[in-house]
């Protein structure tokens, strides 16, 4: 199993030239170590990335589930699939919270991303932390997003699809959950997974944990709680930083 590690740009860095700083820092340093790596740029730098190689992809954070039509300001999946764009970032919690994205909408995206052959990346993750630990509250939360987002999602599809548990709380926050806690709720993911598609789909389904991972505990997650991969934010915008996270998960194993 390759691990994949996420880099999701937000909306930084704020001139192009900065981008092009950034892409290239990273794809040098990238290409030597066994990771699959996908970088998800603003939109607006992706033409400027196009056709990366080797364990290099790019990702859009966010796509319209309707293929064409008047829609002011969005973009269109066809227009990802025509740059070869891979992958999709859908449901992630600051367009939930933010722009009042729902279960609903997310389903419709996720099922025209695989229509469309780009594999979404689904954020699911509770959004206060009190729950855990105490009672089933946060379980039911993130359940529900993902009962509800891979509705109709059918079995032979569903190996599409790559689920990051976010908490919310955990994102931008500098306080990540630990990795007791991920390993706890990736396996009530995976049981929930079980209860949709059977276990032998479920446990080849790839969970990726995000929420403040930086260079330090990177390794912590994959290593004790045993994920997939990462889902990277704030420190997927430094190169060396990005680059020695990358790296240190694979020297870990
Ligand atoms: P962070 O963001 O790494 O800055 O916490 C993660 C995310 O929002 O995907």
């Amino acid at each position: 199993m390759k691990y994949l590690v996420v880099a999701n740009w937000k909306m930084s860095p704020l001139s192009l030239k900065e981008a092009e700083i950034l892409f290239t820092a990273v794809e040098k340093d990238i290409k030597k170590i066994p990771v699959d790596v996908v970088v998800c740029p603003p939109f607006i730098y992706l033409l400027q990335f196009l056709n990366p190689t080797g364990n290099l992809f790019l990702g859009a954070q966010n796509m319209h589930f309707e293929e064409r039509g008047a829609y002011t300001g969005e973009i269109s999946p066809l227009m990802l699939k025509s740059l070869n764009i891979s992958y999709v970032i859908l449901g992630h919690s600051e367009r939930r919270y933010i722009f009042g994205e729902t279960d609903e909408t997310i389903n419709k995206k996720i099922k025209q991303a695989i229509r469309s052959r780009i594999r979404p990346i689904f954020c699911v993750g509770e959004k206060y932390r009190s729950g855990l630990g105490e009672d089933n509250v946060y379980e039911k939360e993130i359940e529900n997003q993902l009962v509800l987002g891979l509705k109709d999602v059918s079995n032979t599809r569903i190996a599409d699809v790559i689920l990051a548990y976010e908490p919310v709380w955990a994102i931008g926050s500098g306080t990540p959950a630990s990795p007791d806690e991920v390993l706890k709720t990736s396996i009530f993911l995976r049981k929930t997974l079980a209860k949709l598609y059977g276990r032998p789909i479920a446990s080849r389904i790839k969970i990726l944990y995000g929420g403040s991972v930086t260079r330090k505990n990177a390794v912590d997650f994959v290593k004790e709680a045993k994920m997939d991969g990462l889902l990277v934010g704030g420190a997927s915008l430094i190169a060396g930083e990005f680059v020695s996270l990358v790296k240190s998960i694979v020297e870990s194993v």
